[in-house]
Order: structure tokens, then C-alpha cells, then sequence
């Protein structure tokens, strides 16, 4: 599991998340909503060893995120960021291959190539892999960052608004994959997701954040009710059953 202990982080005067005490990583898939600014992106930092926290403790397995060493957290965790500035003039097999960096630490065995491959392909990136990461559109790298994550092979998927500049069928793809990483490879991922309708049919569990804090935190339906989007979003949202299925409407 992953647990975070009374943990708190403050940039200058503001406190950003503020005292959290949560367990992640549990079967299946995990979605994280709220709020731009809500502290979202900076409990993965905290999780990755990318923001040192002021108060807490962030544990892996029961391994403390401050003194276990990159290598070995990055065997357990993968982690999709938001702000991806990854090289340009890297291709996309490059960028696939740096995921098993902290397996093969950069001299791939066949185990690592077959991971590579699998990634690749899951991805639908075959005919992209010698194509420098500038030279793709902005869901075609974001598919190949993803595929890096994958290639990673961690027991633990952190990913940061993975459906960021996918197109209608891609998100419906990548959730789908989100779903197949649980499923059937055992993975247990943790998503930020700012669509909730994608949230409700896909995660089992849903937490909230707003301010620092987390605000709700209970199965995918549970969170779907209007009442709770409006405290999380501060604002009006309709939620209409669909197919059985809670719909978020926040147009009109
Ligand atoms: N390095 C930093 N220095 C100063 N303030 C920061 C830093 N990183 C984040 N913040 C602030 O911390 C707060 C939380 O930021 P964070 O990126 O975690 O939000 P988020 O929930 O991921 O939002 P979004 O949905 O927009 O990605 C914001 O107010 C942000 O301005
Ligand atoms: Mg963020």
C-alpha cells in the first residue's frame, strides 16, 4: 500500500496539502478529483519523492518514501506526470525503453525488450517508435508517456491527467487500458482525472480533494451525487443516471 501519515506541504505562506492521512493502491483503480489547485498533482510529487514533505510520512510496502533509494522506489511506482517535459529529441522507443531504466539501468535484457514491445503495442505506438517526441501531436505523446509508465512494469501506476489531449476514441482507449492494468495485470492505479463522468465508469473509488484536504473518499457512485460534486467543485452540477450509470452534466 501506499500511506500518507498526517502529511502536509507548504510553498511559501500556503499550505498545499494540508495534514492528509490516506492509504492508496488498493485493488483496482483509484481516481483523484478536484479542484485546479486542489493539491492533486503535489501528493504524487510526495508519493514519487518529487516534493519532500513538511510534516508526515509517505510510505511504500512499508518503505519510507525520504530514505529508500529512487531505484527502488521507481521498481514499485510509476509515475505519469503532468507537466511531461521530456527530451524532444528523444523517439518514442527511446522514451519506451527509459521506463526499464531502473530495471536494466540502461543495458536491456530480453525481459526488458519483451516489456518494451508490449508497451508499444499496447499503446497502438508501432508505427511511431522512431519518431522524435517533437514530432508527434500532443496525444500521440501523451500515449507514448503512458507507454513508458506501462514499460515500467511497477505494482503501483500514479497517473496525472493521463487523458490530457486525447481525442474522444483515445480516452475511451486509455481508460480502457487504465481498466486492463488493474484487471488483468493486477496493477493498482491511482488516476487524476478532471473528467468525473470518465471517474464514475471507470474507478472503483473515487477520492476528492479541495484545499489541501481530502473531502471525500468513498466508492465511484457514492462520490457521483450532486450534493458532493458541488462542495468538491463549488459549483452547480446535475448528475443524471444514464444506463444504469451516474452522468455529471456541468454545461448548459
Ligand atoms: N513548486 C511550487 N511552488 C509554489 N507553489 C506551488 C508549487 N507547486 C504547486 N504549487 C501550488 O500548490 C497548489 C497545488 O498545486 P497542484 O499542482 O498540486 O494542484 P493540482 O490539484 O494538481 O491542480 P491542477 O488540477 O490544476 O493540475 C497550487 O496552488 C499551486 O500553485
Ligand atoms: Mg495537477
Amino acid at each position: 500500500m501506499i500511506a500518507l501519515e498526517g502529511v502536509s506541504k507548504r510553498y511559501g505562506g500556503q499550505t498545499v496539502v494540508d495534514d492528509v492521512s490516506l492509504a492508496l493502491g488498493g485493488e483496482g483503480v483509484t481516481a483523484l478529483i478536484g479542484p485546479n489547485g486542489a493539491g492533486k498533482s503535489t501528493l504524487f510529487g510526495l508519493v514519487g519523492r518529487l516534493v519532500r514533505p513538511d510534516a508526515g510520512r509517505v510510505t511504500v510496502d512499508g518503505l519510507d518514501v525520504a530514505t529508500t533509494p529512487s531505484q527502488e522506489l521507481a521498481r514499485r511506482v510509476a509515475v505519469l506526470r503532468q507537466d511531461n517535459h521530456v527530451a524532444a529529441r528523444l523517439t518514442v522507443q527511446d522514451l519506451v525503453e527509459f521506463g526499464r531504466f531502473p530495471h536494466s539501468r540502461g543495458r536491456l535484457t530480453v525481459d526488458d525488450r519483451d516489456h518494451v514491445e508490449r508497451a508499444v503495442a499496447h499503446l497502438g505506438l508501432e508505427g511511431y517508435r522512431d519518431r522524435f517526441l517533437d514530432e508527434l501531436s500532443g496525444g500521440q505523446r501523451q500515449r507514448a508517456s503512458i507507454a513508458m509508465v506501462l514499460a515500467q512494469d511497477t505494482r503501483y501506476v500514479l497517473l496525472d491527467e493521463p487523458l490530457n489531449n486525447l481525442d474522444l476514441r483515445h480516452m475511451g482507449e486509455t481508460m480502457r487500458l487504465v481498466r486492463e492494468m488493474a484487471d488483468v495485470l493486477g496493477k493498482r492505479v491511482v488516476t487524476v482525472l478532471h473528467d468525473v463522468n470518465s471517474a464514475a465508469a471507470y474507478a472503483d473509488r473515487i477520492v476528492a480533494m479541495r484545499d489541501g484536504r481530502v473531502v471525500a473518499d468513498a466508492p465511484a457512485r457514492d462520490v457521483m451525487r450532486p450534493e458532493v460534486l458541488a462542495d468538491v467543485y463549488d459549483t452547480t452540477v446535475d448528475v443524471r443516471e444514464i444506463d444504469g450509470r451516474p452522468v455529471a452534466l456541468y454545461y448548459g
